[in-house]
């Protein structure tokens, strides 16, 4: 399969499979607090990323590059970031690393954002060469490598072989003059896999959990004979952040079928210090046009602002202290993992 039509197809049917919620966090619930002492004026939204400083908590998370349409998505997404100052990731640049033609569809992000954070995007069998090139075609100052076994074993045309993951994150950690992030594409992270990560030297772990846009469904819709038994493979964005509980040395992002700022705040809550919203802000870029695009982001913010005023909290960093409570599925598997 050709990797252009590929592309063309994980947006329609990213778009067309939406956004499952079944991310956990309607088990998560706040511990209402009557006396919170608290002014929304004084409510900061500042926060960080394996040490770059970031105005919002909200990341417009790694789709797409490599076609004309996703040209036009990306400048249209970059044009979001800029205006709303939010830290955006681009889509895997293999495609420009084999086919530079296709740069401009992710240079395009720099140029209509310079000042932005910006994140280039590459899988775990990119080698350290190509990871240089990805950082520098867009003068990226963070470099994601995305883990996907689960998309690639469901894609017709996906890899089969996964070993030497580790050593290849390990050297490009080692070579790359930006913080390195690794990130699940939705299938979540245990505290197990995490930990190893930590160890390799990595700034920071987006935990990409079940529960939003769905790979396993997407690449069922391309095979003759879908696998449709492994859609709901995974780690929910809840489990895996309950999961990452205990590792607190590097930053944690939480991605995974998150729409609005009640579910940014419970992610807050349960430890990460960022979010990543991708699905979201496909449709928001491909149905409305930039004014309501930077509207609807601010009403987001607002949100975040409101909630953490009613918990009595004024920075993000301290979310992680209010109370809550894990009920349903998310509560049993902490209980069967041991999670305190
Ligand atoms: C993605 N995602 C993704 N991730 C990545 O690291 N590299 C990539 O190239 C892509 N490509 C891609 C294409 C499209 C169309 C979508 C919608 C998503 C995964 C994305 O960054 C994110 O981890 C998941 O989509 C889960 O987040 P949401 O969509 O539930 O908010």
């Amino acid at each position: 399969m050709e990797r252009t039509s590929r592309k063309r197809e994980h947006i329609q049917y990213a778009i067309e499979t939406g956004i499952s919620g079944k991310h956990g966090f309607e088990d998560v619930k706040f511990v209402h607090n009557c006396i919170p002492e608290s002014s929304m004026a004084d409510v900061s939204l500042s926060t960080s990323i394996g040490g770059l400083d970031l105005s919002s908590p909200i990341l417009i998370n790694a789709m797409t590059g490599g076609t004309g349409e996703t040209y036009e998505i990306n400048r249209r997404l970059a044009l979001l970031a800029e205006g709303a100052g939010l830290a955006m990731a681009v889509g895997s640049q293999m495609a420009a690393i084999k086919e530079p033609s296709v740069q401009s569809s992710f240079s395009v992000v720099r140029e209509v954002n310079p000042n932005g954070i910006i994140f280039a995007n590459l899988g775990a069998e990119a080698t350290t060469e190509q990871a240089l090139r990805a950082v520098d075609m867009i003068q990226a100052d963070g470099l994601q490598i995305h883990l996907n076994v689960m998309q690639e074993l469901i894609m017709p045309e996906g890899d089969r072989d996964f070993r030497g993951v580790c050593k290849r994150i390990e050297d490009i950690v080692k070579i790359v003059h930006c913080p390195v992030f690794v990130k699940e594409v939705g299938f979540g992270m245990s505290k197990n896999a995490a930990q190893r990560l930590v160890d390799l030297g990595i700034q920071a772990i987006d935990i990409g959990g079940a529960g939003g846009t769905n790979f396993a469904e997407i690449e069922n819709r391309r095979r003759m004979i879908p696998l449709e038994m492994l859609n709901d493979w995974g780690l929910t964005t809840v489990q895996s952040l309950l999961e990452l509980s205990s590792i607190t040395k590097v930053d944690k992002v939480a991605t995974g079928g998150i729409t609005n700022g009640l579910e940014i705040v419970k992610a807050l809550a349960l430890g990460a210090t960022s979010v990543g919203m991708a699905g979201f802000f496909l449709r928001l870029v491909k149905d409305f046009d930039l004014e309501e695009g930077l509207s609807v982001v601010s009403r987001i913010h607002e949100q975040v602002r409101l909630i953490m005023t009613a918990l009595g909290v004024s920075n993000i960093y301290t979310i992680s202290d209010v109370p809550v409570v894990i009920s349903g599925d998310s509560y049993h598997w902490a209980a069967m993992r041991g999670i305190d």
